[in-house]
């Protein structure tokens, strides 16, 4: 038997993408290459500048390429030249649904040294990890937009609820919440206003909830989750909720934590038939990409995340408090979190705080 060797396929993508994404493989390959694992990167060019030079996001035959990889690295998609439904419909809304990654993990944690934009509250108090459901809700896609161009244009998106999909993702939560000291879970819904799809969630929170008896599971309207979060972060500690609200207060949980270039995700097939996908939660920041001040710890917490999907929880944990050590000694930040140092000094800093 030789050494693990773990095989990524990698879409730096866009903008900032391709600046966090490099460093965090680096920080990645060098945790690994200490325990004797072997990391095996296959970079795809796919994004915005392969759409404009082939009028496609991915390769026609992406999804096959990606499907025999161990896990998918994604930098982040977008560029102001090409409309966001497009780059967003035809490349990572796809790898999302067709390789069934119905979990989107996004812990949102206030890094000891880090001062968000809550004065006085300790590094404990924002300590929070949410599931969103990753595969319907809002985003399937589903609907239409007739009489184009006339005064009677009309656009309908519906919201696509299932029995399984809601099931899938709270009994994942509840795992999740299981798993952490407070096993608490806090479930996002709207059931006063969405009568339909939010009442069939509220039903499904319960009768899955009837099976976790040790974890305490209480549902706050996502407006009130909202403010709760920046109120009393403390009193939340797992979230569930669906792909639109996740979407929402995963950016807002990230916010709250300091920045959104901190925040990493994790696109998972919990039965792994198909390959997970890691990424920062944040876009490609046309803003301040080129200049390489990106930070990049949400890229190489998404690294850490992949680590510990790939079976090394003891790699992850390494990799998180070199993240820790960095962040509180406080030195090495990008501008973002009031500092100096590039995307690259980061990273450097994080692989010299590994050991
Ligand atoms: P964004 O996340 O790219 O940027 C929002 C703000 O946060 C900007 O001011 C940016 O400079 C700052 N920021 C983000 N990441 C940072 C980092 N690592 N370090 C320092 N500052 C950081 O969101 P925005 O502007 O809404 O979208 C830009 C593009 O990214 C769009 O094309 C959008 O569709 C795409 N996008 C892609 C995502 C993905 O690939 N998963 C997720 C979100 C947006
Ligand atoms: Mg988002």
């Amino acid at each position: 038997m030789g050494q693990p060797r773990h095989r990524i396929a990698v879409i730096p993508g866009d903008g900032i993408g391709q600046e966090v994404t490099p460093v965090a493989l680096a920080v990645v390959d060098a945790v690994a290459r200490r325990a004797g694992i072997t990391i095996e990167p296959v970079t795809h060019p796919w994004g915005c500048d392969y759409y404009r030079d082939t009028g496609r996001m991915m390769a026609a035959d992406a999804l096959d390429r990606l499907r025999d990889s161990d896990a998918i690295f994604l930098g982040a998609i977008g560029h102001p030249s090409v409309p966001d439904h497009v780059s967003v419909w035809e490349l990572i809304l796809p790898i999302r649904q067709r390789f069934e990654q119905y979990v989107n993990l996004r812990p949102m944690r206030l890094m000891p040294g880090v001062s968000g934009p809550l004065a006085n509250v300790p590094a404990a108090d924002i300590d929070m990890i949410c599931l969103r459901e990753n595969s319907e809700g809002e985003y399937a896609g589903v609907g239409g937009r007739v009489h184009r161009g006339t005064p009677d244009e009309t656009a309908v998106q519906t919201g696509v609820f299932t029995r399984r999909g809601i099931e899938r993702i709270v009994r994942y939560a509840c795992e999740v919440a299981r798993s952490r000291p407070r096993r608490l879970l806090a479930s996002a819904t709207k059931s006063n206003a969405l009568q339909h799809s939010m009442v069939l969630w509220d039903d499904v929170v319960d009768e899955v909830a009837a099976e976790y008896p040790d974890v305490t599971v209480r549902k706050y309207h996502v407006d009130a989750l909202a403010a709760r979060m920046v109120t009393h972060p403390r009193t939340i500690d797992v979230i569930v909720a669906s792909n639109l609200f996740g979407d929402i207060l995963t950016d807002l949980g990230a916010a709250v934590s300091g920045s959104l270039g901190v925040a990493p995700g994790a696109n998972l097939n919990p039965e792994r038939r198909h390959p997970s996908m890691f990424e920062p939660i944040h876009g490609s920041a046309p803003d301040i990409a080129g200049r390489g001040i990106a930070n990049p710890i949400g890229a190489i917490w998404a690294g850490a995340l992949m680590l510990d999907h790939l079976g090394h929880r003891d790699l992850h944990d390494r990799v998180v408090t070199a993240i820790e050590r960095v962040l509180a000694d406080g030195r090495v930040r990008t501008p973002d979190l009031g500092g100096q140092a590039t995307t690259a000094d980061v990273g450097r800093a994080v692989v010299d705080a590994l050991s």
